[in-house]
């Protein structure tokens, strides 16, 4: 079976996603000169963002991970938002990343973020790779966003649809035969 047939159109190229993290990772370290960062990394989705994004970033930092899923049904914006794996690390008084594939409606960047603040960070910015501005429900904007994309649904470089599809090199729009056929 061949994956890529599943795609309509390659939004970001490999060399575009990787000439854009490593800008992101230079502009991340250049607003964070003498600091230490916690990176926190949300899972499953930005692992391979997070990945290629803290090697690009040039500061002494340390990583951690939350899984974290929204539920309710799909129009909910009241920000129903479960953790099913928390942080460990000691987040009171350091400099923090919360890291995503993707802000969409925003639930989850919000919701994440209140959770977090309450462990009192010094500060607490945003990063998204892919941002779909259009259909955000709270006005809610990510610190640092890689590429702006369009209301349609995105796969690869850790994007999924139903788990699958992570592992495309690059970042295109599923056609939506394959949903139609789930
Ligand atoms: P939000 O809470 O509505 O901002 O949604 C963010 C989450 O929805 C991300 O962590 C992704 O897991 C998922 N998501 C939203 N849009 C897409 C997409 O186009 N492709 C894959 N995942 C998406
Ligand atoms: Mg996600």
């Amino acid at each position: 079976m061949e994956i890529n047939k599943d795609i309509k159109q390659v939004l970001l190229t490999k060399e575009q996603i990787e000439e854009r993290v490593r800008e992101m990772g230079k502009e991340i370290t250049a607003a964070y000169e003498g600091k230490e960062l916690v990176v926190i990394i949300l899972l499953t989705g930005a692992a391979w963002f997070a990945a290629d994004l803290i090697r690009a970033i040039n500061l002494p930092l340390r990583t951690d991970f939350m899984v974290a899923s929204s539920y309710g049904n799909s129009t909910d914006s009241s920000g129903n938002v479960r953790v099913y794996l928390d942080i460990r690390e000691d987040i009171a008084g350091k400099d923090v990343l919360l890291v995503d594939d993707i802000i969409d409606r925003g639930i989850t960047f919000a919701a994440i973020s209140n959770m977090l603040k309450e462990h009192r960070p010094l500060s607490l910015k945003t990063v998204a790779l892919c941002d779909k501005c259009e259909r955000r429900v709270n006005g809610l904007d990510a610190d640092y966003v890689g590429f702006k994309v369009p209301d349609e649904f995105v796969v690869g470089y850790g994007l999924d649809f139903a788990g699958n599809y992570r592992n495309l090199p690059y970042i295109g729009i599923l056609k939506p035969v394959v949903y139609a056929r789930k």
